[in-house]
């Protein structure tokens, strides 16, 4: 996978990449590459961003702004064009909510751009004419995007093969098929009991079969089925 973020803040992003399971990643063949705003905009002093139309606080990013960056990107090619050969989302906290769903199709894609607004967002038209979704990562406001696109790596980088150490990637994860969508069940280590808390009796059983199904038990409660 080729994972290009759009953001005015690229240095943000040297922590992340070295994080374990980003940079077993990226060790693996695939991609994580920041694009800086600032370095291609048009404007003179840097300019990036301007004052709403019909007034309000704060600062948009501009549309001129993103269309030469994307431009200088993608070797000239208009980036009306580009959301057709690569998924290209807007990070923006109106978007589609991110979920494990939206996660593993974009583990699927090939080519996924992300775009990170700042301040009071974007300008509109970057959303509707370069992106091909916006999407959020809960129904709260951040700064900008940036964290949020960590957020959108952080969870489909650990899909992608590789990622994740053989043991990790083979529990049953919370929200996957194998726990029916639902939350991962609790889990405990040794010491077996401390200051009188003790693990669940049946985890120390070793009864594999009634193992299984107290965590599938566990698992639709707090995903809040019953039965
Ligand atoms: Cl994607 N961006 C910003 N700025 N705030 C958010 C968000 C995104 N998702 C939730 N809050």
């Amino acid at each position: 996978m080729r994972l290009d973020v759009v953001t005015l803040f690229p240095d943000w992003f040297d922590w992340f990449s070295s994080q374990r399971h980003v940079a077993n990643a990226l060790a693996a063949g695939h991609e994580l590459r920041t694009l800086d705003l600032r370095e291609h905009t048009p404007l003179s002093g840097g300019q990036v961003d301007d004052t709403p139309f019909g007034g309000g606080a704060g600062m948009v990013l501009r549309v001129d702004v993103m269309d030469a960056a994307l431009r200088a990107f993608y070797e000239g090619a208009d980036p009306v064009d580009l959301r057709h050969q690569r998924r290209v989302l807007a990070l923006t906290p109106g978007g589609r909510l991110l979920d494990d769903r939206l996660v593993d199709e974009l583990a699927q894609e090939p080519d996924i751009t992300l775009l990170c607004g700042r301040y009071e967002g974007f300008d509109e038209r970057i959303v509707e004419h370069f992106a091909g979704d916006a999407v959020s990562i809960g129904r709260y406001v951040l700064a900008g995007g940036e964290l949020a696109a960590m957020v959108v790596c952080d969870a489909v980088m650990r899909k992608l093969p590789g990622a994740l150490g053989h043991r990790e990637s083979a529990l049953e994860e919370s929200f996957s098929s194998a726990l029916e969508g639902q939350p991962e069940y609790p889990q405990y280590t040794r010491p077996a009991e401390y200051r009188g808390w003790k693990v669940p009796d049946v985890l120390l059983s070793g009864h594999h079969e009634e193992i299984r199904s107290w965590r599938r038990e566990r698992s639709r409660e707090r995903g809040g089925i019953s039965g």
